[in-house]
C-alpha cells in the first residue's frame, strides 16, 4: 500500500522527495490526528514533534474548531467578493484586539510566504523607499519576494535574479543592521526567533534596538511570526517577549487552527495610509475567504480560553529541562538545546547525527523534522496540547533513539 504510493508520488509529483523517504524508512501514509497525536493507514500512532512546521499549535482536528469549520461550511465557504463579509471583519476586529500596541488593520490572504510578499509591497508603498535588510539564516518563504529576503542561497540561487535593493546582515547583530540602514530603507523584516535558521533567539535586546533603528530612519519594522505567531514561544505572539511593537506583523500557520490554510499581515496605521489612494493596489481571491475567518476566529479563541501561551512556557521548561538531561548525558551528539516556549531546536554535532535520529524516531513513533536552513539542528514543535505524559514518552524513545545512534557517533559526524 505505503510503496504503491510512494511510487506514485515518484511517478506524479516529486521523484527527488520520493528518494529521501525511501533512504530514511520514512514510509508511512497519514491517515488521522487528534491533539497531538497522528496515526498512519496501518493504525500506527505517532507522537508528532514536528507540529506541521508550526501549524498545530491548538493540535489535530480541534473539536470546537472543526465545529466551526463545519457551521461555516454549511452557510457559506468563499466570499461573493461583492458583499461585506462578517467573518473576515470579524477575524480582523480580534487580531487588533489581541496584537500589541497599535496594530490595527489586517490584509487576509492564503500562506505565510504571501503575507510576507504583501508586508515587503506595503513597505515599499508606504514608505516610497525600496531597501529591505533582512538576516543571513532568514526562511520567509519561496515566493520571488518572499525567497528575495530569505537567507540560504540553495533555494536563492537556481532563481537569480531576485528582488533588488535586498541586503542580508548577520542575525542578532544589531551593529550590522546599524550600518545597512539609512533614509532609503524601506523596511527590516526578521523574525524573532529564526525557525528555519535553526531555532536562533536572539539577544534580548535586539528587537528593541531594531525598533529604535527604523523609528530614527523612517523605515518600517516586519516582524514574520509565521512560524512563532499564536503562543507558540509563550506569549500570543514572540514580540512580546521584549515588549516591541512591529509595524506590520506576518501571520499564518497557527492561526489556522489547523484547520484551514490563512495567512495575515497586520499593520499599524502609519502603514496602511496608501489604502486610502489605493483600496485595491493589493488583493486576493481566496485572501479572507468566511471558511478560513471563521476557523481563524475560532482558533483565536481556543488558544486564549484554553491558555496555550502558559502551557507552552510551562510545558516547554519542562521539556527543554528533559532534553538538557538527554544533552549532558549525550554530549558527542547533542551540542546544544536551546529555544523558547515549544519551539526548541536541538544543534547536533553534524547533520548525519540528525538524520540517523530523525529516522531512529520515527522507528520509535515520534515525528521530528530538521530546520530548513540549518541540517544540523533538530526541531521539537509539538502542538500546545501535548500533555506532560506525551513529553514524558518522548523523552524516553528520545533517549532509546541516542542509543541506538550513539554507537555510531564517529561514522555520523562530518
Ligand atoms: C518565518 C516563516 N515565514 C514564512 C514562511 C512561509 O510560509 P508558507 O510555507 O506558508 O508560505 C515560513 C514557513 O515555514 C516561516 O517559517
Amino acid at each position: 500500500m505505503t510503496e504503491d504510493l510512494l511510487a506514485r508520488y515518484e511517478k506524479y509529483m516529486n521523484p527527488g522527495l520520493a528518494r529521501i523517504f525511501r533512504f530514511t524508512g520514512i514510509e508511512a501514509v497519514e491517515d488521522h490526528g487528534s491533539g497531538a497525536l497522528l496515526w498512519d493507514e496501518d493504525g500506527q500512532e505517532y507522537i508528532d514533534c514536528a507540529g506541521g512546521y508550526g501549524v498545530f499549535v491548538q493540535g489535530y482536528q480541534h473539536p470546537r474548531i472543526v465545529a466551526k469549520a463545519q457551521m461555516q461550511l454549511g452557510k457559506l465557504a468563499l466570499s461573493s467578493r461583492v458583499l461585506e463579509s462578517r467573518p473576515a471583519i470579524d477575524l480582523a476586529a480580534k487580531l487588533a484586539e489581541l496584537t500589541p500596541g497599535d496594530l490595527q488593520y489586517s490584509f487576509f490572504c492564503n500562506s505565510g510566504a504571501e503575507a510576507v510578499e504583501g508586508a515587503l509591497k506595503f513597505a515599499r508603498v508606504a514608505t516610497g523607499r525600496t531597501k529591505i535588510i533582512s538576516t543571513m539564516g532568514a526562511f520567509h518563504g519561496k515566493t520571488y519576494g518572499a525567497l528575495s529576503v530569505s537567507g540560504r542561497e540553495t533555494y536563492r540561487q537556481p532563481f537569480l535574479p531576485l528582488l533588488p535593493d535586498i541586503v542580508h546582515v548577520p542575525y542578532g547583530d544589531t551593529e550590522a543592521v546599524a550600518s545597512a540602514i539609512d533614509h532609503t530603507t524601506a523596511a527590516v523584516i526578521v523574525e524573532p526567533i529564526q525557525g528555519e535558521g535553526g531555532i536562533i533567539v536572539p539577544p534580548d535586546q535586539y528587537l528593541p534596538s531594531l525598533r529604535d533603528l527604523c523609528d530614527q530612519t523612517g523605515a518600517l519594522l516586519i516582524a514574520d511570526e509565521v512560524q512563532t505567531g499564536i503562543a507558540r514561544t509563550g506569549y500570543l505572539f514572540a514580540v512580546e517577549h521584549s515588549h516591541v511593537v512591529p509595524d506590520l506583523l506576518c501571520l499564518a500557520k497557527a492561526l489556522g487552527g489547523g484547520i484551514m490554510p490563512i495567512g495575515a499581515i497586520v499593520g499599524r496605521p502609519r502603514a496602511w495610509t496608501f489604502f486610502e489612494h489605493s483600496p485595491l493596489i493589493h488583493t486576493s481571491t481566496f485572501g479572507g475567504n468566511p471558511l478560513a475567518c471563521a476557523v481563524a476566529e475560532e482558533a483565536l479563541a481556543v488558544t486564549v480560553q484554553e491558555q496555550l501561551p502558559e502551557r507552552a512556557r510551562v510545558l516547554g521548561r519542562y521539556f527543554m529541562d528533559g532534553l538538557r538531561r538527554l544533552q549532558s548525558q549525550y554530549p558527542l551528539a547533542i551540542l546544544e538545546v536551546r529555544g523558547r516556549g515549544l519551539m526548541i531546536g536541538l544543534e547536533l554535532a553534524a547533520a548525519g547525527v540528525g538524520g540517523a535520529l530523525i529516522s531512529a524516531l520515527f522507528q520509535r513513533k515520534v515525528l521530528a523534522v530538521y530546520t530548513l536552513n540549518n541540517e544540523r539542528v533538530i526541531r521539537m514543535m509539538p502542538p500546545l496540547v501535548v500533555t506532560k505524559v506525551q513529553l514524558d514518552t518522548v523523552l524516553e524513545r528520545f533517549e532509546d533513539a541516542l542509543q541506538q545512534v550513539y554507537p555510531d557517533i564517529d561514522d555520523l559526524l562530518d
